[in-house]
């Protein structure tokens, strides 16, 4: 059976790294490229940890550098609160032995989009610098793209100090994100289905025990450990793994239930909803649906997905 090309643009990132390992961990997936973004940490530190995740992972694939500040926003915050100053938490990776492609992230995306013709599963899990990118300079790039599902926005936002419309990933480059959604039908995953995906801290210490001390579990055993004791130590005893749910729903569609809607990205930034994902959820826009929302999440499906994932790292 030919597997489905994957590639994964990411800003690397605890969850990133959990939707790296998932899509791994998946026999199905074949994982041609990963193209770092700014975002949860500046694009130097992405990029690093992009090309560790293909190291420690074992994965065999293009490592695409992306852009380093969005279109024409300033980088103006990272995620390092809740991701750690080296955007991995407590992992600790080796030096990268191999470095990055020499094409940049955007023609690296288009090339395996040409040669997957038509197959090539694209997720876009940080802001959308890279993907807006590849297609302002290639517009025929829909074309050969089976699906595309991202992490970011949703019907709720996250953006805490200015409002709480926005999601971060869309609201770091609100340009990108409009584009994006004008020129291809995206699978978004937001943050109203993240928040029901909450995975507890037993939920955790069960991931960690199916681990083992195997190394080649190392990397989820540990962002779990630093997932849990993130959360306690923010007063909570949940955590969200945003971007693994995305690549979740791809793999199994009982995991999210995506419904129908009219989407526009609000990128001007003169008004509270600067980056929100407007979601014509009465349909009163008289607009035709074009895009796919998660509104639904079989949590315990998802659980049970991670834990298979832990498995397969431990059996390695
Ligand atoms: C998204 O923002 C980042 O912090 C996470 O990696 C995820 O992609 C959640 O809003
Ligand atoms: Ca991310």
């Amino acid at each position: 059976m030919s597997k489905i090309p994957v590639i994964i643009d990411c800003d690397p990132g605890v969850d990133d790294s959990y939707a790296i390992a998932l899509a791994n961990s998946w026999p199905e997936y074949d994982i041609v490229a990963i193209t770092p973004v700014e975002g949860n940490v500046p694009a130097a530190v992405t990029r690093k940890n992009a090309l560790c995740l293909r190291e420690m992972l074992d994965i065999d694939c293009r490592v695409g550098f992306g852009a380093e500040t969005p279109l024409v926003k300033p980088y103006a915050r990272d995620a390092a609160g809740t991701h750690g100053v080296s955007g991995v938490g407590s992992v600790v990776f080796p030096d990268p032995r191999l470095g990055p492609d020499e094409k940049p992230a955007w023609e690296v995306i288009y090339e395996e989009a040409v040669k997957a013709d038509g197959k090539l599963l694209l997720f876009a899990v940080g802001p959308l610098t890279n993907i807006a990118t590849a297609l302002r300079l290639h517009p025929d790039l829909p074309k050969y793209i089976n699906k595309f599902c991202i992490m970011g926005g949703g019907t709720v936002g996250n953006i805490r100090e200015t409002n709480r419309t926005a999601e971060f990933n869309i609201w770091v480059d609100p340009l990108a994100a409009k584009e994006v959604f004008e020129k291809l039908e995206v699978y978004m995953v937001g943050c109203n289905a993240c928040y029901l995906s909450e995975i507890k801290g037993s939920e955790f210490d069960e991931m960690i025990a199916l681990c083992g001390d195997n190394p080649k579990a190392y990397l989820v055993r540990e962002l779990s450990v630093f997932s849990k004791k993130n959360s306690l130590e923010n007063g909570h005893d949940n955590n969200i793994i945003y971007d693994a749910l995305a690549v979740a729903s791809m793999i199994d569609p009982e995991v999210v239930k995506y419904e129908d809607y009219y989407v526009y990205v609000e990128d001007r930034n003169d008004v509270i909803n600067e980056g929100q994902t407007v979601v014509d959820l009465d349909r009163t826009s008289g607009k035709e649906p074009n895009c796919h929302v998660a509104m639904g999440v079989d949590k315990e499906r998802f659980v049970a997905m991670l834990k298979d994932m832990c498995r397969f790292y431990a059996a390695k």
